[in-house]
């Protein structure tokens, strides 16, 4: 695992699946997170796990599209711990499948609100932070569903593709000036959706699963190891990278 200690940072949607995972890995890495979420009592749940484990977390609650508690986030952290290492932005929800002709404009403003202007709004504030120290490395979590055509959930594989294309601008723009922003690109991850799915539809969670190249989906803390390396000192030459996390999925059919 890489060494974080000493490293200060920020990680949006913590109160569970891979924001949780990425919170609980990079506090084990030995870095001081500021998290944050949405749902107060699982986001307090994930700070306990940190502190228990002799980890240091303050926790605030809020909407990750909220460009105020962005920027209240960015400043908090520095006020607490002078510096601002690293942040990774995971907070992102995604729809039921609908046609896309069935696609309320509703959907996309909901998805869009999060998925890409919040991701946006932290990715602003931390930058401007991490411009001032002149280092920082950011992680945003988009999907194999922003490099790839997702039939039914075109909102959310519209907006990953945003997240993806956001990621390698940033990564231009601020490549000269010790800043590195990177994305990982989960597929299938076995968080709170998935888990769903595989109770209600076990047949039909099996077929999909045994069609992925390693035959399983990832375990959270799966795609949290691949964001705290991406922010970690050893992946130093590493910017504007999509990472396929995805147990071979994103390339079949494309050797
Ligand atoms: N699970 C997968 O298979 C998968 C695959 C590809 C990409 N992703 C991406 O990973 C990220 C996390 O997904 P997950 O599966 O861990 O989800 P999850 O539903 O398990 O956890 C998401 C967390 O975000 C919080 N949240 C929701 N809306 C929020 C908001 N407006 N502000 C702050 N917090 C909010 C929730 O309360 C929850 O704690 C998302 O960006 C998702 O698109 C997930």
């Amino acid at each position: 695992m890489p060494d974080m200690s000493g490293k200060n940072g920020i990680v949006t949607g913590a109160g569970g699946g891979i924001g949780r995972a990425s919170a609980l890995a990079f506090a084990d890495a030995g870095a001081r997170v500021m998290i944050m979420d949405i749902a107060a009592e699982p986001l307090e749940e994930t700070a306990r796990l940190i502190r228990e484990a002799g980890g240091t977390a303050e926790t605030m609650v809020g909407d990750a599209s909220d460009e105020d508690l962005a920027a209240r986030m960015v400043a908090r952290t520095v006020e607490l711990w002078e510096t601002l290492d690293f942040a990774h932005n995971n907070a992102g929800i995604g729809t039921a499948a609908t046609p896309f002709t069935q696609q309320e404009r509703a959907t996309w403003d909901r998805v869009f609100t999060l998925n890409v202007f919040g991701t946006m709004s932290f990715m602003k504030h931390e930058l401007r932070q991490m411009e001032k120290q002149g280092f920082g490395a950011i992680v945003n979590t988009s999907s194999m569903s922003g490099k790839n055509g997702s039939p039914g959930l075109s909102p959310y594989n519209a907006s990953k593709w945003a997240v993806n294309g956001m990621t390698q601008t940033a990564a231009l723009e601020y490549a000269e000036q010790g800043i590195r922003v990177n994305a990982i690109c989960p597929g299938a991850t076995f968080t709170a959706a998935l888990a769903a799915w595989k109770d209600s539809s076990p047949r039909e969670y099996e077929g999909y699963t045994s069609a992925i190249p390693m035959k399983r989906a990832a375990d959270p803390r799966e795609q949290a190891d691949a964001a705290v390396w991406l922010c970690s000192e050893e992946a130093g030459y590493v910017t504007g990278s999509l990472l396929n996390v995805d147990g071979g999925e994103g390339i079949l059919g494309k050797q």
